[in-house]
């Protein structure tokens, strides 16, 4: 242990719980099918990409995601290497999406940011990183698609440290470029990891080596290769940082591999570093107390609400981080929000490919529970304890749209629809004072589609979104007679959330600016903590 924290139960201790950030295409979905393979939740490679029937019965269900080759849903996964448990967590890769991945993140202990060698780090790279920043979590990265022209690694490392602002240490290091790339060095164990370009599944051969001056590494590496290697590996001990355990954990040093995921290169010598070096399951902030996940009592909270996973089953199941304490199928546990007890008799671990019961879980895991609408993004779940997770925020939509039914018959569907989707996360659902209808935010215009494509789908409604006169809602808070005396003379701009919180909707900031000049009692805000 780094810190003070007291020591954690082996279960508990051997979780490794984290998501994997990156740009479009940079080798995510490549990655996590080879997480998945040597973690023996796949028997071979294709799996996750295979197209068809099988595809859609994973995490990527909808025709959407297909089409756009975007990732839209959030799923968690569970595997073992070696001694670990890992959960691993998809985010949503698209930028439309930013909310929905927040709030996942804050559901992980640790990120792998995953960048192309080619490419170094791009936008969406850099936005995921922010938010991990914001959380100090830690984070492992992987430079992916070393088989292929890519840049100098100085270059990638100078990169990484000057936009994102964090020390960067090589785990491994490159031998040859392109074409002439065979492999890499294994810093942290010493050993040279030979790639095997003929075949793409083959785990590269490892040669343990002693010292940089052992007779092996003329054997195995070319001579031209093999004198550029040697001096740049000396210029990199003398310019890049060591590795420090203590700065990784605390998010201000990323430690880095090089490899080609599609060829199998480099991703178990990653998985060993996430493992070695990658946090335990940490203390989770909550109100009045801190949880930490050694206690005895199991407590959890929801970070994402997913409906109509399966289309065939029309369920509706929430992911809960377990922040403390081991869970038996079967427990009663309180609701917080509702003060009601809740048995969780089937709850779901995702094993990759398919549902299992988890008959248990500790701290770190992530397990679904199938509801029917209980549960909602910001719930804490306990043995008892009055608790309420904290850190999991609400941001106020930056596109706001009416929506109607193609079947003005069908208004009480589509009002069903919208208030599953608002509790899902996947939008904000306002429903005006004045007049019928809802109007809808969101964070990006994708959103929409996605949106009028899943009512579509799987409510049969095909729906219109149109233009709205609103352009902006914030959440109005204060005390409640100042609420009700803002709210009557202002009524064709007040609305309800979902949740029944007061939201005043405008074109102009001029109006807000004029709200919060007039109304001195009342506040106006651009996020809200889930309750
Ligand atoms: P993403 O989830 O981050 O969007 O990336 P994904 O894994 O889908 O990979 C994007 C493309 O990059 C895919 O090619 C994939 O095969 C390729 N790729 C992944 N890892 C490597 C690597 O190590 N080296 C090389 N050369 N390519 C890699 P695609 O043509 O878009 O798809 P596909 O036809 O191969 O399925």
């Amino acid at each position: 242990m780094l810190d003070n924290r007291p020591e954690l139960p082996p279960e508990i201790a051997r979780r490794r719980t984290f998501a994997i950030i990156s740009h479009p295409d940079a080798g995510k979905t490549t990655l996590t099918e080879k997480f998945l393979l040597y973690g023996g939740a796949i028997q071979m490679a294709g799996q996750v990409r295979a197209k068809g029937e099988a595809r859609r019965t994973r995490s990527d269900f909808m025709q959407m995601e297909k089409d756009r080759g975007i990732s839209v849903s959030a799923s968690a996964m569970s595997f073992d290497f070696k001694d670990f448990r890992f959960n691993l967590v998809d985010t949503p890769g698209h930028s439309d999406f930013s909310e929905d991945t927040y709030r996942t993140l804050t559901a992980v202990d640790a990120a792998v940011m995953v960048i192309d060698g080619a490419k170094g780090v791009e936008s969406q790279t850099q936005k995921l990183f922010e938010v991990c920043r914001l959380r100090d979590l830690p984070i492992l990265t992987f430079c992916n698609k070393m088989d292929r022209e890519s840049r100098d690694t100085f270059d990638i490392i100078d990169e990484i440290q000057e936009n994102l602002a964090i020390d960067v240490t090589p785990a491994s290091w490159p031998i040859g470029r392109g074409r002439d790339f065979i492999g890499c060095y294994d810093i942290l164990r010493d050993r040279l990891e030979l790639m095997d370009r003929a075949d793409r599944n083959k785990v590269a051969e490892s040669i343990e080596i002693k010292g940089l001056d052992d007779p092996q590494l003329k054997e195995h590496v070319p001579a031209d290769l093999l004198d550029t290697f040697l001096e740049e590996i000396e210029m990199a001990r003398e310019l890049l940082p060591p590795l420090d355990h203590k700065a990784l954990l605390e998010g201000t040093l990323t430690p880095i591999w090089f490899g080609s995921a599609i060829n199998s290169f480099g991703v178990k010598e990653l998985m060993d570093g996430i493992g070695t070096y990658g946090p335990e399951p940490q203390p989770q902030s909550a109100e009045p107390r801190q949880i930490s996940p050694e206690e005895s009592k199991v407590s959890g909270f929801v970070f994402k609400v997913q409906a109509n996973m399966d289309p065939k089953h029309r369920d509706r199941v929430a992911f809960l981080r377990l922040a403390s304490g081991h869970f038996h199928r079967g427990m009663k546990l309180t609701h917080v929000r509702d003060k009601k007890p809740m048995t969780v008799s089937n709850p779901v671990l995702f094993l990759a490919s398919d549902r299992e019961l988890a008959e248990e879980a500790w701290a770190g895991d992530i397990i679904g529970i199938p509801n029917h609408g209980q549960l909602r993004i910001g719930d804490t779940l306990t043995e008892g304890e009055v608790l309420k997770v904290t850190g999991i925020p609400s941001f106020a939509p930056e596109l706001l749209q009416g929506v109607r039914a193609g079947d003005p018959m069908k208004a009480k569907h589509l009002e069903k629809a919208l208030m599953q989707f608002a509790e899902e996360g996947a939008a904000k659902v306002f429903k005006p004072s004045i007049g019928s209808g809802f109007i809808v935010g969101v964070v990006g215009q994708l959103q929409f589609e996605v949106l009028a494509s899943r009512i579509e789908l799987e409510y049969g409604l095909p729906v219109r979104f149109e233009q709205s006169q609103f352009t902006s809602a914030r959440w109005v808070s204060g005390d409640k007679q100042a609420v009700d005396t803002f709210t009557n003379a202002n009524k064709q701009h007040i609305a309800h959330d979902n949740d029944g919180d007061t939201v005043y909707l405008t074109r102009l900031q001029w109006d807000i600016d004029r709200v919060e000049r007039d109304y001195p009692d009342i506040r106006l805000t651009a996020t809200k903590e889930m309750m």
